[in-house]
């Protein structure tokens, strides 16, 4: 399973997913770029997530608020406080670790900490005891940099929906329950990185917060955790890949009253995909006292005010798109297209949902040395840009043009051959059924757009 995540790992760099970042300097640890298919699949997943939360219903609207906020929002977040991992440091080489990854972590927690495990780096047994590490990159805002104006990296998108809350609630006439969205970057100095893009120290969370009726809580909690989980069920993933995991009382984030993870079976073990907690009113009851704001909310049904209790479901989108990535890899031995002649060769498709794949159509001229071939493909290619995220490809045998599209998930492969230069049809082959037929160029667009939208289901 390990080897899988290599050949992710390979064919993210190799076909323009991911690379490392600043890679010509040797790169940087758990900072990744997302070259022109990756950022194409990111938008995509972005996309399908705003389109499902915000635009599909009437309750949710998108903000997009600033990175660099107030440095009491931090303050009241209680992040200054509790936004910590307890970090032991090697005393032979000098390496730090989270202690809570680390093999024997029994007295993590207690202050007390004999970590009883072997350095991965040196093979060293003894470990500073454990400290708490805040884990907000701090910058300063303007030109002086004292106290005054230290502030942070945002680490999680949510507390500028909460600082939010009124104005939002009154500019949109709102009456509970209604929610806000945010996706944009977070940052966080994680102590211990890896396994790819799973944990970065810069990546984008896609939230919701929720408000609801305090006692109305409970309920819009298991309402948020089945549209999460119905969401990534929706956008492809193998059922028995996913599962829900209920953190113990004693593991509860300072703010939670309850939290439900969604994990993935990643190659390297479950993981935390993604989230859904009962924030109740902590955060806006916090912002109230700090700012000195009323932040409660007039219920004119109830003729009462009150603060209302937020739902918060949660998602890394890097995460999510590793884990569609790993979901999505096929490997086909002996090779699944009749063009090539049957090697030993593995074929590698990438089964991502057509809505995220990054390119929806190929154009291919059967051979590159025909000019009129070209000349048509190219039209084609012209006709379909605006309407499609379209790749033209005229390189290598036509078997091998459909191998490297199967292996990015390309949607429609579209060859011109000699026919289209008589009756200007031209064969259209989809990815998964690698079934082909013949369409008339002009009606392109639109037979495309109906396949898009599964109109044609059997092809
Ligand atoms: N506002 C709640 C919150 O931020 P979280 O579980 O700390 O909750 C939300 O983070 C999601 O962000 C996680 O479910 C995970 O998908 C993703 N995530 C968290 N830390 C990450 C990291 N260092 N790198 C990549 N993704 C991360």
């Amino acid at each position: 399973m390990k080897d899988l995540m290599s050949k992710i790992i390979s064919l993210c760099k190799r076909r323009g997913f991911i690379f490392q970042s600043s890679e010509i300097y040797g790169g940087v640890e758990a900072l990744w770029d997302y070259g022109p298919l990756g950022s194409l699949l990111k938008n995509n997943i972005k996309n399908e997530w705003i389109k499902r939360f915000v635009q599909n219903r009437n309750d949710v609207v998108l903000i997009d608020a600033t990175v660099l906020m107030h440095p009491t929002t931090w303050k009241a977040s209680g992040h200054i406080e509790n936004f910590t991992d307890p970090l032991v440091e090697c005393k032979e080489c000098h390496s730090r670790f989270r202690a809570d990854h680390m093999a024997d972590s029994r007295f993590v927690g207690q202050g007390k900490a004999k970590i009883k495990d072997q350095c991965p780096q040196c093979g060293g047994k003894e470990f500073t005891p454990p400290r708490q590490f805040n884990l907000m990159f701090k910058t300063f805002l303007g030109p002086v940099e004292d106290e005054t104006s230290l502030t942070y990296l945002r680490p999680e998108t949510a507390q500028s929906m909460f600082t939010n809350f009124k104005l939002v609630q009154e500019s949109m006439r709102f009456k509970l329950p209604f929610g806000m969205a945010q996706v944009g970057r977070c940052f966080r100095n994680e102590i211990t990185t890896g396994n790819f893009t799973f944990r970065t120290r810069e990546f984008d969370i896609a939230e919701i917060e929720y408000f609801v009726k305090p006692g109305e809580d409970e309920k819009w909690f298991d309402f948020w955790v089945d549209e999460w989980e119905k969401f990534f069920l929706d956008l492809g993933f193998r059922k028995e890949n996913l599962r829900r995991y209920e953190h113990p009382k004693q593991a509860l984030s300072h703010y939670s009253k309850r939290t439900i993870d969604i994990e993935y079976k990643f190659p390297f073990g479950w993981s935390e995909l993604a989230g859904v907690a009962n924030r109740t009113d902590f955060d806006l009851s916090q912002h109230s006292k700090f700012s000195g704001q009323d932040l409660n909310y007039y219920d004119e049904d109830l003729k009462k005010s009150y603060i209302p209790y937020v739902i918060e479901p949660t998602l890394g989108i890097e995460r999510l798109l590793l884990a569609l990535l790993i979901d999505a890899y096929q490997e086909v031995k002996g090779g699944r297209t009749k063009t090539t002649k049957a090697t030993k060769e593995i074929e590698i498709l990438l089964k991502l949902d057509k809505k995220l794949a990054p390119i929806k159509v190929a154009v291919l001229p059967l051979v590159r040395n025909k000019p009129e071939l070209v000349k048509k493909a190219k039209e084609v290619y012209q006709l379909l840009k605006p309407h499609f995220v379209c790749q033209y490809d005229e390189l290598g045998s036509i078997g091998r043009r459909y191998r490297r599209q199967d292996e990015i998930a390309t949607v429609f492969c579209l060859t011109c051959d000699f026919q289209t230069l008589e009756d200007d049809t031209l064969t259209v082959r989809y990815r998964d059924t690698m079934k082909q037929e013949r369409v008339k160029i002009k009606d392109l667009p639109t037979h495309i757009k109906k396949l898009m939208c599964g109109v044609y289901p059997k092809f």
